[in-house]
């Protein structure tokens, strides 16, 4: 039988991407049994108190634990990540998925976990890396942004490169329908990445 991974999902906001990737490969594959998985979404962890990818994730998901870890401020790091790796460990978590996490793991943390950590960025990596990535690329009037999965290093959003792909900003675009194409493509690509790498 395929050995499963077992996957954490670290989210900070609204949920998105960690709603995509729950349905794919949880809701669904238990709906259709015959379905091949080797994806197991374990538990999910959310930095921020209200942040309403908890509420989504229990109301979609009442069988797959969520945990609020505090951290906002880089002082509450050392206590976040050393709950994260409880959890890690005692989930025996495989694979660490960050789907619109919004802090920085420290250098230790994710040399510990390396290549076991993928994030997905809004921009056409290495390009508008950071925060607020689909505006900084709107406001500087790029014809092309784009979606990034990569595999997660010590330096911000420059691990290799699992896959990417283009959005062109038409005329008559403006942040919010880019954002729409950009979450569009995320729930597409993220799924189809994470299936290539390990089912
Ligand atoms: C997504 O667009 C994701 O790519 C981005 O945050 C958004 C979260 O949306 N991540 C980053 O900017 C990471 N630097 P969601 O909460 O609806 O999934």
């Amino acid at each position: 039988m395929q050995k499963k991974i077992n996957c954490i999902i670290l989210a900070s906001g609204n949920g998105s991407n960690a709603l995509n990737l729950i349905h794919v490969f949880h809701i669904d594959t238990k709906e259709h049994k015959n379905a091949v998985c080797g994806i197991n979404i374990s538990a999910v962890v959310s930095n921020i108190k209200n942040a309403p990818v908890i509420e989504k994730v229990r109301l979609a998901a009442p069988d797959i634990p969520v945990f609020f870890l505090p951290y906002v401020s880089v002082s509450e790091r050392g206590n976040f990540e050393k709950e994260l790796e409880s959890i890690i460990k005692r989930f025996n978590i495989n694979c660490i998925i960050l789907a619109g996490f919004m802090r920085i793991l420290s250098k230790e943390f994710v040399s510990k976990f390396h290549k076991k950590i993928i994030n997905i960025h809004p921009s056409l990596l290495p390009a508008f890396k950071g925060k607020d990535a689909i505006k900084s690329a709107f406001d500087y009037g790029v014809k092309y942004t784009g979606v990034t999965v990569h595999y997660v290093t010590p330096e911000v959003d420059a691990g290799p490169i699992i896959c990417q792909e283009v959005v062109k900003i038409e005329e008559t675009d403006t942040v919010e329908s880019l954002e729409l194409k950009i979450h569009d493509i995320e729930h597409r690509i993220y799924p189809a990445a994470l299936k290539k790498i390990f089912v």
